[in-house]
Parts: structure tokens; sequence; C-alpha cells
């Protein structure tokens, strides 16, 4: 049974996906790492952690060796909001991370899954339907970083054939960990507010249209594609994935369903809403699903009864 290596384990993707791999491969073969260590005993702390900086290539290479891990998930990044307030950071830690983990890949014949996002799209992007392969002119620190990341992956891929895979996930809702500061962190936000206050104030315009998806498909399209049959991928970094749009006011509508009295109101953030605005309304997944077979199961309610139903239970417990 090979080993694993989960980096920024303990995000609000990592938290889930631990737990996810440990279940399919043996929590003793998945190694969780962060460069913060875990305060509270959670998921990722019920089996191996290591403490780790991705900018320290010595760091990466001595925990690879020592495991003899085989694949890499690399998940330590900055997110579009706090890589908008910090861009000499971001770039450090998303670009030089990425690099020092494609090298130590690379030396030890690692596979390694990156995380690429929507945001490696922009304004010039055609934002309805965006294909597969199309303008890519980004305008935020976090999408030069995607980007770049991208090209990066796909050449260690030509280059020295480094079984390196991704996908531009869009923003991710999900209960178990809160969201690191990226522009879509309203669709989380919002669950906890509806649950706890059944009122919410939101960074963006009621009409801001974006695509989105719940974690359990996000998770499952992570494993499809590093599982896939390499003879089957003409795309590597990264593969569009769709499951669903929707605009604020379409969420709260939802929302209302399940908490008939939740009121939302608006108080716009001008530089997330600019984040937002250069991003695509909906997606063209064709390549991921003739390539891999991708098909998400959660639609827009079906994840909010998920959301309300999981969060509402956990929240509960906590009081
Ligand atoms: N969450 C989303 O909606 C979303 C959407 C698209 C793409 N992504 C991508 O997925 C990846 C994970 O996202 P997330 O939402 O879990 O992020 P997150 O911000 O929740 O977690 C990132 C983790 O990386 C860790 N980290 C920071 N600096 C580090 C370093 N130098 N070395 C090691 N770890 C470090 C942080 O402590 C944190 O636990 C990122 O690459 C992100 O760009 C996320």
């Amino acid at each position: 049974m090979e080993t694993l290596l989960v980096t920024g384990a303990g995000g609000q993707i990592g938290s889930e996906l631990v737990p996810a791999l440990r279940a399919r491969f043996g929590v003793e073969r998945v190694i969780a790492s962060d460069i913060r260590i875990p305060t509270s005993a959670g998921t990722v702390t019920e089996g191996p952690f290591e403490h780790l900086d991705c900018t320290h290539p010595e760091q990466l290479r001595e925990v690879i060796r020592r495991h003899d891990v085989r694949t890499v998930y690399h998940l330590a990044a900055m997110l579009s909001a706090v890589a908008e307030e910090r861009p000499q950071t971001a770039w450090h830690l998303n670009m030089d991370g990425l690099y020092n983990m494609l090298e130590v890949a690379r030396e030890y014949r690692c596979a390694m899954f990156f995380p690429s996002s929507i945001g490696a799209f922009g304004p010039t992007t055609p934002r309805d339907r965006t294909p597969q392969d199309t303008a890519q002119r980004p305008t935020t620190m976090y999408g030069v970083t995607k980007v770049a990341g991208e090209l990066l992956c796909d050449y260690y891929a030509h280059r020295f054939a480094v079984d390196v895979r991704g996908l531009r996930l869009p923003g991710l809702i999900s209960h178990v960990a809160p969201p690191g500061g990226g522009t879509t962190d309203y669709a989380v936000e919002i669950f906890y507010q509806a649950i706890r206050y059944r009122h919410y104030t939101c960074f963006l315009r009621a009409d801001t249209a974006i695509e989105m998806m719940y974690m359990p498909d996000a998770l499952d399209g992570m494993l499809r594609l590093m599982e896939a049959d390499p003879a089957r991928l003409r795309h590597r970094n990264s593969f569009n994935i769709s499951a669903m749009n929707f605009t604020p006011e379409r969420l709260a509508a939802e929302i209302r369903k399940h908490i008939p009295d939740f009121v939302i109101d608006y108080d716009v953030d001008p530089t997330r809403q600019a984040i937002a605005d250069s991003w695509p309304r909906s997606i063209d997944d064709n390549a991921a699903r003739s390539e891999w077979y991708w098909a998400p199961r959660y639609d827009i309610s079906a994840m909010t009864q998920d959301m309300l139903q999981k969060l509402g239970a956990r929240l509960k417990r906590a009081r």
C-alpha cells in the first residue's frame, strides 16, 4: 500500500480530504502536514501529522524520504482575498511552495495533485460556459499564481514525466473547517449566520453569479482524477469542473425554503466584488466528463438541505 502526503492539511479542503484518504488507504498511510500545528484534536490529528513549511524544500524532501511518500496532495496556498492583501507573500507561498514540491516529486518519482481555481481565469475569459482551453489573463495575484502553477505543472509532466494532475476548483461549500479567505466564503458564512441568527450581511452584490461546489463532490473529483487511466487524459493541468452556479439572492431563497424568516442584506466589499466580477459565471466541464467520467451529485437544493442539516446538528452539539 502506498503512502500519501497532504500539505496544508489543516485548511478547508485538507480537513475533509485527509479523512477521505484515510478511509480509503488506511489511517497510517496518509500523512497530514501543515505549517500550523493543530490546536485541538480533530480529524487531521487522528493519524500521522508532520509540521511542515512548504517554502523550505529540505523539510519537504526529508518528510517524503522518511515516509517513502508516493503521492502528494499539495494544498498549501494563500487564497484569493488574502493574497490580494499580501501579494508578495502569496507569490512566495503559492509559487515557491509549488516549485519546491514539484522538484521533490521529480526527485522521488511522486505523483501529485495540484488544486488550481476558477481564479485562473480573468476578465477577458468568456464568462458563460467558460471553455476548458481559453484565454487566461487573471488580474489578481491569486490568479497569476494559479495560471503559472498550471503551466509549471504541465512543464514538469512533459519535461520530467512527473504524474501531476489538477482541477480548477470553484468556490467550495463545506461545514467541517471554515474557509481560508477566498472570494466565495460568503456561501459558507451564510449557513452559519442563517442557523444562528436568521440574518446574514453579504459582501458580494445580490446578483453576483459564481461557480460553486459542495465539498463531497470536490473530494470525489480529486480522488477520481488521481485514479484515472493516464492514457485517457488529454488535459492535465488543470481540468474545469462544474456542479452548480448561483447568486447570493438565489442561495438566500433556497435557504428560506428551510428557514422562512431568514433575511439577507448587502454591504459590498469592493475588493472581493472586483475579484468575483472577473471570474466565470458558469463552466464547461466536458473534458473532465469525457476524460475521467466526472459526475457531480449535489445541486443547490441537495447541497443546501445537507449543509443545514449537518451544520445545524454540529452547532447544536457545540452549544
Ligand atoms: N476552498 C476553496 O474554495 C478553493 C477553491 C479553489 C481552489 N482552492 C485551492 O485549494 C487549496 C487548498 O485550499 P483551502 O481552501 O483548503 O485553503 P485554506 O486556506 O483553508 O488552507 C490552506 C492551509 O495551508 C497552510 N499553509 C499556509 N502556509 C503554509 C506553508 N508555508 N507550508 C505548509 N502549509 C501552509 C495553512 O496553515 C492552511 O491550513 C489551495 O491551493 C487553494 O488555492 C480552494
